[in-house]
């Protein structure tokens, strides 16, 4: 090529990489502006009651509505938020007043409870973290926030990223289960669908990482309980996630309503002040959760109100959710020198900045003829389907019992949840229709239309009554295969919905029992929002699907799956324990002096349980046989800053296209504190067509290896790691290598 030649082409080449980029990093610099001129001229313009209208959120109507009282508080620019008022006609209404008839002109923002899909809805957050797809979770949030945006929603209250260690608690349904790496790579990628680039887009929305913190901790996993968690399990276990959130853009926080080894978590400086604000620099707003600066009388840090309101702004609760201190106390807080006039300054400053990322200043109104077009369409629909079906897991499959072949002329179906409409959405479903949802007796007859679908409840969910069991059984000897759709009415997980045993409610193992006697192959499909103890089922059942609550599209998306134009490939994102009384039982446990030796009577373990998980964190099978092998490191020693590669072979050994997650833990063997037995640290969800090999590599840097010693610091400390590769936590490959001394 003549010079010249090469010339003109280089110089089209940047400016095509010029033009490419100029948006991206215009959009990112506007979610990072902080708008301090327009802020500072508002603030100089605003009355204390003004200002303090800033900090109240009050909630609407059930149906989405706003409450007539909160017309008079808009007008007079005494309200700064609402949440659960929502549709494109209404807020714009609301909006209206604010922006047309208040004094400062300051808009709104509406929150809402966008936690897995809005009217499309995607399968529970803790069935969406069994998909191991950062990129599907992602794009799921782009959806719910498109549809949530187009119909006049700013604001999510997700995602929640709570480390839970305790399937009692019900909203372990809500998170991404036990482990802070997956739960970190989950809150990035539901903060990046949310948000995007940037969140002032008509297709975006501003998200909330909550509840900060530790709220999963709650003891005996009692809902709203107390939590007391050392420094080092905040930093290493229940933080990363939030730490994640902060670092993918998130705009906002929620205080959570536990009390944190004695200062609830919407008073305590050290969480709210301290680290996120301090360390992290966040520079976002902090809600409270529902009355929880009210709760802190109930807490007994606060005598009154006036405390309580006092506590919560001073520790960094920006805006008061319902119950209304602030705007009560505030006033004469201030005049007490309790609360100064900076910190309501602050306050009002960090919501009014997300206000101006969102563009609301700008374009308060959402357009009311989106709505139509951008909710519940064949696209978003079609995605629900596709990530519900990446969320299953395949827990057992003797004899191949799955897939199904779609020439079977009858099926057996059974089960209080086999054809319940309202159930496989889960809980929060946003504005999610039971009528929109596709059941498992729906999907199965519209995959399989020449089979006959012989379907008898059973019995209900609390299954009291044996009544109609005979039925069922009558059902399954007539016909060729038998599935079973047992587990957890919607409101048995979620929020107020711990249960102290988490065995299948009422007698449905019963039911299980009877129709399994009739002898056909079984399938059960468990639909649940925690881990449950099933150890009858999986000792005798010889096929168990996990299907979570799957959302819209739950029944087609488990056909898929059954008839295997699926293959399964979901792990699971929590450990089921075989009883409950070996709850808070993980992965990524510390060792003992004495761990579990079945020979030894006087090592860790139980005299009537084993010690071990009846199916482990990562665990999932597939309709085809992977085989991971010859694992790699890059170096067999590397300097504390240092990283390495990790590498292993990957092989497709069956005769189906399938997806393994391959995962990638590690041991810090001996070290100034005691470190877990195992932390993941990389995962990959690889598809293979059968008999293709490939290799699968990752890299371990000094951010994987570290961990926070006795002076909490962060450090990588010399000495032997060893490294595991597996398809899941337990069957793992394994090396070692040396981080040698500095
Ligand atoms: C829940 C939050 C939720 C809020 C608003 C509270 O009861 O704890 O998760 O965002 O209500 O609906």
């Amino acid at each position: 090529m003549k010079p010249n030649k090469l010339i003109r082409l280089l110089f089209i080449l940047l400016v095509v990489v010029v033009l490419t980029a100029a948006p991206a990093s215009r959009s990112n610099s506007e979610r990072t502006q902080s708008f301090d001129k327009q802020i500072d001229a508002l603030l100089a313009k605003m009355t204390l009651a003004e200002k303090l209208g800033q900090l109240q959120q009050l909630d609407g109507e059930g149906n989405g509505n706003f409450r007539p009282e909160h017309v008079e508080l808009v007008r007079k620019g005494l309200l700064g938020s609402t949440l659960n008022v929502r549709g494109a006609q209404r807020t714009n209404q609301l909006q209206r007043i604010a922006v047309e008839g208040s004094r400062l002109k300051i808009p709104l923002i509406f929150g809402f409870d966008v936690i897995h899909g809005y009217r499309t809805v995607f399968p529970i957050p803790l069935g969406e973290a069994a998909s191991w797809d950062p990129a599907g979770v992602e794009r799921a949030a782009g959806i719910a926030a498109a549809e949530s945006r187009a119909a006049g929603v700013h604001w999510t209250f997700a995602p929640m990223v709570d480390i839970a260690r305790d399937p009692r608690w019900g909203r372990i349904a809500e998170g991404s289960g036990e482990d802070p790496y997956l739960g970190s790579a989950l809150a990035r990628a539901r903060v990046r669908g949310f948000q995007g680039s940037d969140y002032s887009a008509p297709d975006k929305v501003v998200a909330c990482a909550k509840h900060w913190v530790a709220y999963g901790a709650a003891e005996a996993g009692r809902d709203y309980n107390t939590t007391d968690v050392s420094e080092r399990n905040l930093r290493e276990v229940y933080f990363p996630p939030f730490k994640a959130a902060v670092d993918a853009g998130v705009g906002t926080f929620m205080s959570a309503f536990n009390n944190l080894n004695g200062v609830p978590a919407s008073a305590n400086p050290f969480t709210l002040t301290e680290v996120l604000r301090n360390e992290w620099k966040f520079d976002g707003f902090v809600v409270s959760d529902y009355t929880s600066v009210q709760e802190l009388i109930k807490h007994g840090l606060a005598a009154n109100g006036a405390d309580a309101a006092r506590e919560a702004l001073n520790a960094g609760v920006d805006m008061e959710m319902v119950s209304r201190l602030y705007n009560q106390h505030a006033g004469e807080l201030m005049k007490g020198r309790q609360l100064s006039q900076q910190t309501i300054d602050e306050a009002v400053r960090r919501i009014l900045r997300i206000k101006f990322r969102l563009g609301l200043f700008a374009k308060p109104y959402v357009d009311e003829g989106l709505e139509r077009g951008a909710i519940f369409n064949a696209t978003n629909v079609a995605a629900a389907r596709e990530l519900a079906a990446r969320s299953l897991v395949l827990l057992k499959n003797d004899n191949n019992v799955l897939p199904l072949n779609k020439s079977i002329r009858s099926i057996a179906l059974v089960g209080p949840l086999a054809d319940s409409h309202k159930d496989v959405l889960g809980s929060w479903t946003g504005d999610g229709r039971p009528e929109d949802a596709v059941t498992l007796r729906a999907g199965l007859t519209s995959k399989a239309p020449q089979t006959k679908i012989n379907y008898a409840k059973g019995c209900d969910i609390d299954c009291g009554k044996r009544d109609a069991f005979e039925e069922a059984v009558s059902a399954a000897r007539v016909s060729d295969v038998v599935i079973i759709a047992v587990g957890e009415s919607a409101e048995m997980s979620g929020e107020a919905a711990s249960r102290s045993s988490i065995d299948l409610p009422g007698l449905q193992l019963e039911l299980v029992k009877a129709v399994q006697a009739a002898g056909k192959p079984t399938v059960v499909v468990l639909m649940n929002g925690r881990p449950l103890t099933i150890n009858w089922m999986a000792e005798n059942t010889p096929a168990l699907l996990e299907t979570w609550f799957a959302g819209s599209q739950a029944g087609n998306a488990i056909a898929d799956v059954l008839f295997g134009d699926v293959n399964p490939g979901g792990k699971l994102p929590v450990t089921f324990p075989r009883a409950v009384g070996q709850i808070p039982i993980y992965y990524n446990h510390m060792n003992t002096g004495r761990p579990p030796d079945a020979s030894n009577k006087y090592s860790s373990k139980y005299l009537d349980v084993p010690w071990t998980p009846l199916f482990p964190f990562g665990y999932g099978l597939s309709y085809t046989k992977f085989r991971i092998a010859n694992l790699q490191l890059g170096a067999q020693s590397i300097r504390p800053d240092g990283s390495l590669t990790v590498n292993v072979e990957l092989e497709n050994a069956g005769s189906r296209a399938g997806e393994e997650v391959v995962q990638l833990y590690i041991r810090d063997v001996a070290a100034s504190v005691t470190r877990p037995v195992k932390e993941l640290k990389g995962f990959q969800r690889v598809t293979l067509q059968p008999g293709e090999k490939r290799r699968v590599e990752f890299k371990l840097t000094p951010e994987h290896l570290g961990f926070y010693n006795r002076r909490m610091k962060f450090v990588v400390e010399p000495g032997e790691f060893k490294v595991m590769v597996g398809p899941n936590s337990v069957d793992v490959i394994e090396s070692s290598f040396q981080v040698t001394a500095p």
